[in-house]
């Protein structure tokens, strides 16, 4: 009988830290669809954990249900950030409580330049980050302040939706695959951003296919399999375990 080994028994030897973003028993459907099929973990305050898993795997369903967009509908489970109960909200709701999404398509507005992108998140309250601070980060970014936002290299698009997000008073960063379709260059410069922005104290979930990438920057992980968890421990345990990578990462 082939059994698969049940690596989530990791689950809570790696939280020792009290979770600050806290997914409980989450399910969540497309219409008839049930695709997050009781999905379980904690984030701790200024971590980066990388969400991974398979093409399919559920990855953006989750991002998507903890967003509290209307499609996944999450219809049984608990999601909290920082005693914040991100469950009963709607979208607009989990934004002004601090929930940052970054999607995998970025979503530049058309006709607008790279600073009206970013002002348009200013708008309303709460907001976060000044366009200065914005620009120190960025410095690509101010060199391109009147250039329309959707005219940018794929690299300087996703660091305007990352900027984007900043502007807003984010405590928790969501991003969807922030390195697809970028040389490894523009990932190193992402990457180095990053960290600076985990420096600043905000917390990252960071869904990505480029499992080494993300491992390697990530604290720990979490890997999801036909919308379930099949891993939930540090980023090394996963870069060190070859039945694991090969399992569900194909690496
Ligand atoms: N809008 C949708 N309606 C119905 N099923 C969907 C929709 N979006 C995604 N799915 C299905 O949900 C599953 C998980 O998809 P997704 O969350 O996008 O996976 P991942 O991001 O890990 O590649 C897949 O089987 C996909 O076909
Ligand atoms: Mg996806």
């Amino acid at each position: 009988m082939n059994v698969k080994p049940d690596f989530s028994k990791n689950a809570n030897q790696a939280a020792t830290a009290p979770a600050f973003l806290s997914i409980w028993d989450m399910h969540a459907y497309y219409g008839e669809s049930y695709i997050v099929q009781g999905v379980s973990f904690n984030v701790h305050e200024g971590e980066i954990l990388a969400l991974l898993g398979r093409n399919g795997a559920g990855k953006t369903s989750t991002l998507r249900a903890i967003a509290r967009l209307a499609d996944p509908e999450v219809k049984r489970g608990e999601i909290w950030l920082d005693h914040q109960p991100l469950h009963t909200m709607s979208s607009y709701q989990a934004s002004q409580a601090g929930l940052g999404l970054v999607p995998e398509d970025r979503r530049i507005i058309a006709g607008l330049t790279v600073e009206e992108n970013l002002k348009l998140a200013q708008i309303a309250p709460p907001v976060g980050w000044s366009l200065d601070r914005v620009y120190e980060l960025f410095p690509r970014l101010r060199e391109r302040r009147t250039q329309e936002g959707v005219t940018l290299s794929g690299g300087e698009q996703q660091m305007l939706a990352i900027a984007r997000a900043l502007c807003r008073d984010i405590k928790v960063l969501l991003l969807d695959e922030p390195y697809e379709g970028l040389a490894p260059v523009i990932v190193d410069e992402i990457e180095k951003t990053l960290r600076i922005i985990k420096d600043q104290g905000i917390t990252t979930i960071l869904v990505e296919q480029n499992a080494v990438r993300a491992l390697q920057l990530a604290d720990r992980a979490v890997i999801l399999d036909t919308g379930g968890i099949v891993f939930d421990g540090t980023a090394a345990e996963v870069l060190e375990n070859k039945e694991l990578r090969e399992e569900y990462l194909a690496i």
